[in-house]
């Protein structure tokens, strides 16, 4: 029986190493870790969600596909039910970058090199590359997949080595740019018009706070152009 994989949890699976112990926090239906171990790329998953019917989904799937024995399912906020010494590898996808961002910061055990993690955020990637490099994160690939008419990125990081990163490379960081994708001209169009229109946004609003974020999002709207003018000349 075919698992109904989405082409977007399958850009996150081609990332996981072979033979990982992988944490999939949420895992929701669970057919990211199921996938994996069914094609022997994961030797053990530790599912876990923050609601109980997901995780219903996820035991019922497991036991259907016939891996309940190498599956745990957990109800968590995050990783608070993952034992650090039953994995190595930590995928995070289909949700927002901020709480990926909160999911780490409360797992400290993260801090170490260890543990490849695989990042999917939804939205806020810019939030979430910025979380990591300041907290010495090293990105270390990202690849690009479109799925159902939307274009989302992955990436791998692991702790150690990382810096803090230009706001333009919050919106496309250096590995984004190295990862030779199709998808790139796609991808550097869409952070063009959205800093463009954060920037019209911003210089028209009147409220201070608002005002205040405005060299940010300049300064990145300057820095992806010129990251475009290179790519474009192959530079
Ligand atoms: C949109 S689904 C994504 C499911 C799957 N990972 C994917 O990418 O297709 C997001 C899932 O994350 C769960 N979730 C959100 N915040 C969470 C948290 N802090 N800890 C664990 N699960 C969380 C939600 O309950 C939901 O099932």
């Amino acid at each position: 029986m075919k698992i109904p994989i989405s082409k977007r949890l399958l850009c996150c699976a081609a990332m996981v190493p072979e033979g990982a112990r992988v944490a999939d926090i949420g895992c929701d239906h669970g057919y990211l870790g199921i996938w994996l171990l069914t094609e022997g790329k994961a030797s053990y998953v530790a599912a876990s969600d923050l609601r109980e019917k997901p995780l219903e989904k996820a035991r019922a799937n497991s036991r259907l596909y016939g891996v309940a024995d190498r599956m745990d399912c957990f109800v968590a906020d995050g990783l608070a039910a993952v034992d650090p010494a039953s994995v190595d590898t930590i995928v995070c996808a289909g949700m927002g970058g901020d709480n990926i961002a909160g999911i780490l910061q409360a797992a400290p055990w993260t801090r170490d090199p260890a543990y490849t993690l695989i990042l999917q955020p939804q939205t806020s990637g810019n939030d979430l590359r910025r979380w990591l490099g300041e907290n010495g994160y090293a990105i270390e690939a990202e690849d690009l997949v479109q799925d159902g008419g939307f274009l989302y990125f992955t990436l791998t990081a692991r702790y150690g080595g990382g810096r803090p990163l230009t706001p333009g490379e919050q919106y496309l960081s250096p590995r984004l740019q190295q990862s030779g994708s199709a998808l790139l001209p796609a991808y550097f169009d869409r952070v063009l018009r959205g800093l463009q229109r954060a920037v019209d946004g911003i210089a028209l609003s009147q409220k201070k706070e608002e005002r205040a974020r405005l060299p940010y999002y300049e300064q990145a709207l300057r820095e992806v152009r010129e990251m475009r003018r290179q790519y474009d000349n192959g530079t």
